[in-house]
């Protein structure tokens, strides 16, 4: 399974926070907001994984992660020229996914609790495509998943004006390897952008797009608006604070998922310049010794 982060776009909407880098930069609560999808897809025990963006942008990616070694990781970058929509990422991606399968994470969704049913689908080696129903209270805004009494899918839409329901699909998506050729083929939307919910649409006429509902457990955070970045800080200030332990802390996570050897994790921790986040992870090892 290969990974690929979208974290492009025009960002417009944040203007001037995006004035001089793409969203996923923002800093949710004590690090930037792509730190956190890509904790998703490490969590799934993904390891080669693609950041397609902008190219202003990719520059400060590979600042952060470089080429990802440090973390256990194989990280590739990809320009996308303009923002010509999500399904692009199959396309820009086409070499890099090669006859593997891909998960696909928007570079700005937030998702935080029991991963289990994401563990759960990249698990399923059957053909086609899982995607997720979550709950909201503004379907207006998303992809819209319509089911029936017996939960199975009867149509996906995007942003609708007269949603069939309230679940909305996240930007988290496992496809086969037909993900390719059927973006290929599609056909720019009104607003034109190659639209991931057609990708979608295909699967389902293919009777192949598995979608499953995520419930109550796990918070998938929104990030569209200042205030739902402040609401993101604040729940994961809280959090971290109460617990003494940190979310989406990549090196943390390569460490405890053996991606990196203690060796390599101590490293990683010498190269940081003194912070809270490095006595974090000091202490993160430490725990690790004493366990041992
Ligand atoms: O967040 C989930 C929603 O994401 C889904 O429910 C929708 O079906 C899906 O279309 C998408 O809707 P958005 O309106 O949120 O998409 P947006 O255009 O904001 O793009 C999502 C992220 O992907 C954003 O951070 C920018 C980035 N992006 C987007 C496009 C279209 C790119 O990097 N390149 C692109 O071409």
């Amino acid at each position: 399974m290969k990974g690929i982060i979208l974290a492009g776009g025009s960002g417009s909407r944040l203007y001037p926070i995006t004035k001089v880098y793409s969203k996923q930069l923002v800093i949710i609560y004590d690090k930037p907001l792509i730190y956190y999808p890509l904790a998703v897809l490490m969590l799934g025990g993904i390891k080669e994984i693609l950041i397609i963006s902008n190219e202003d942008t990719i520059p400060f990616y590979q600042k952060l992660f470089g080429d990802g070694n440090k973390l256990g990781l194989s990280i590739s970058y990809k320009i996308q020229t303009a923002p010509n929509g999500i399904a692009e990422s199959f396309i820009l991606g086409k070499e890099f996914i090669g006859n593997d399968s891909v998960t696909l994470v928007l570079g700005d969704n937030i998702f935080y609790g029991y991963l289990d049913f994401f563990y759960g689908a990249i698990a399923d080696t059957s053909p086609g495509a899982t995607i997720f129903g979550y709950r909201v209270t503004d379907p207006e805004r998303y992809g819209i998943v319509h089911f029936n009494s017996e939960g199975k899918a009867l149509s996906i839409e995007e942003k609708p004006e007269k949603p069939k329901s309230n679940f909305a699909v996240p930007g988290l998506y496992v496809y086969d390897n037909q993900v390719i050729e059927i973006s290929e083929n599609l056909k720019p939307s009104p607003r034109g952008e190659l639209e991931i919910t057609d990708v979608n649409v295909e699967y389902l006429k293919l009777q192949q797009l598995k979608v499953k509902k995520i419930g109550r457990g796990v918070a998938w955070l929104d990030t569209g608006t200042p205030e739902a970045l402040l609401q993101a800080s604040n729940f994961f200030g809280v959090i971290e604070e109460r617990q003494g332990m940190k979310i989406a802390c990549i090196e943390e996570i390569a460490f405890i998922k053996k991606f990196i050897s203690e060796k390599q994790f101590q490293e990683v921790i010498e190269s940081m310049p003194k912070s809270m986040y490095r006595s974090y992870l000091e202490k993160v090892l430490q725990e690790q010794q004493e366990e041992n």
